[in-house]
């Protein structure tokens, strides 16, 4: 199946080896990955216009980096979100993607996502796990798994491995 991953950390340490570690499973068992670092892009955060439910038809009436994603949020047969935890929650660069991305409202293909997310401490998930409920909720897609890492499990071989694993049994 086609899997989009949509990385929301602006840089390239821990949730991006949770990512490379989903990516290698999911390539082993014969998916089709494509990772999306929109903690690098510029995705604005939607101005609640309504452009995009009248005039628009399903197009945004901002243009950035969110027409970069856009066409594999509507192509996947699945979803990853991954983020470091920033204060409790996802970062605001996955949060404006996420928010930004009602425009179309669900995904056209998408039956199933997961959620992979690093932190400094242990416990800090609520707020972001309750967002991800929440979005599978709206879209109506199934929770294939969600993977937390903090503190030295960070990039551990042990957590990565478990990612790996995790992915090849997509
Ligand atoms: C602005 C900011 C806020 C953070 N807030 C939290 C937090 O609330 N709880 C926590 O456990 N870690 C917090 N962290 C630590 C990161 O979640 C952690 O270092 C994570 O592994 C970073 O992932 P990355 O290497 O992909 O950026 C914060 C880091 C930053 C920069």
């Amino acid at each position: 199946m086609k899997i989009a991953v949509f990385n929301g950390s602006p840089r390239k340490e821990n949730t991006s080896a949770m990512v490379d570690a989903f990516t290698e499973g999911a390539k082993a068992a014969g998916h089709d990955v494509q990772e999306y670092h929109v903690g690098k892009m510029k995705i604005n955060g939607c101005l609640g216009c309504g452009y995009c439910k009248t005039k628009g038809n399903g197009q945004c009436v901002q243009k950035d980096d969110l027409e970069k994603i856009m066409p594999a949020y509507l192509e996947a047969d699945m979803i990853v979100f991954a983020s470091p935890i920033y204060y409790f929650a996802m970062t605001a660069q996955i949060e404006s993607a996420i928010q930004r991305v009602f425009c179309v409202g669900k995904p056209l293909k998408a039956k199933q996502a997961a959620l992979l997310l690093s932190s400094g401490s242990p416990g800090v998930y609520d707020s972001a796990i309750a967002q991800y409920k929440g979005y599978m909720a709206y879209t109506g897609i199934a929770d294939a798994g969600i993977i937390t890492a903090y503190g030295d499990e960070n990039k551990s071989e042990a957590k990565m491995n478990e990612i790996r694993e995790f992915a090849k049994k997509l």
